[in-house]
């Protein structure tokens, strides 16, 4: 049996639309339950519906043989498997965003900037040799700069709705981002025979 670690919600359905597509029964990830270890009909495939944060978790550990996550997430999350494949599904931007008028706090050296991809922003201004206040948030990131917590953010775009109905724009695109398939490094090896056709597979259909 072959185990996908999905993440939750939309990402979880689109994933599953594809597998389909590939072959894969995976039916029982549409279907309305609280159930999170979910096995396809035919038994060669079990699914498991976690947080977008723990699907490169389970992969990681062997838990799972492959996952599906955003890009965002693996940066956040950086883990010890193998990305393999970009599934071109759930497209967005990393972005640093603010008020229009106040560009040039980008170059504020007491910059704030807040968060929930607290990892992923410090290494960016890290790398810049930029000291920047990172201020973790864990949602609703738009109202920091609304309310004056923190003078920009750096968050995911899709798109861009939020930012125009809180008077926001891009001001930096820094990462673009998508769905990706992950595989764990041993199953791999240990389950070629099953994991690398469904890899070509996939690969033929994102084209
Ligand atoms: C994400 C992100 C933005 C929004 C971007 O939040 O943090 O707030 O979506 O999408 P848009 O460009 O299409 O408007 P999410 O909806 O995941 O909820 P959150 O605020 O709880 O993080």
């Amino acid at each position: 049996m072959i185990s996908v670690a999905l993440a939750k919600g939309r990402l979880a359905n689109e994933s599953a639309e594809l597998l389909e597509k590939c072959g894969v029964d995976a039916s029982v990830v549409f279907s309305d339950t609280r159930k999170l270890v979910l096995e396809s009909p035919d038994k060669k495939f079990s699914f498991f519906l976690v947080k977008p944060a723990d699907v490169p978790t389970y992969v990681e550990y062997g838990i799972a043989d492959l996952g599906i996550v955003g890009k965002d997430t693996l940066l956040e999350h950086e883990k010890d498997l193998y990305e393999m494949l970009d599934l071109k599904f759930e497209p967005c931007r990393l972005c640093v965003a603010g008020y229009p008028e106040k560009k040039e706090l980008l170059t504020n050296p007491h910059l704030r900037v807040a968060t929930k991809y607290v990892h992923t922003a410090r290494k960016l201004y890290a790398e810049r040799g930029e000291e920047v206040e990172i201020i973790p948030l864990n949602g609703s990131i738009e109202l920091a700069p609304v309310t004056g917590l923190s003078d920009v953010i750096f968050d995911v775009v899709q798109t861009g709705g939020t930012l125009r109905a809180n008077g926001l724009v891009v001001l930096e695109e820094v990462f673009d981002i998508s769905a990706r398939l992950v595989v764990n490094k041993v199953s791999l090896k240990t389950k070629a025979g099953e994991i690398l056709p469904l890899i070509d597979k996939m690969r033929e259909i994102v084209g």
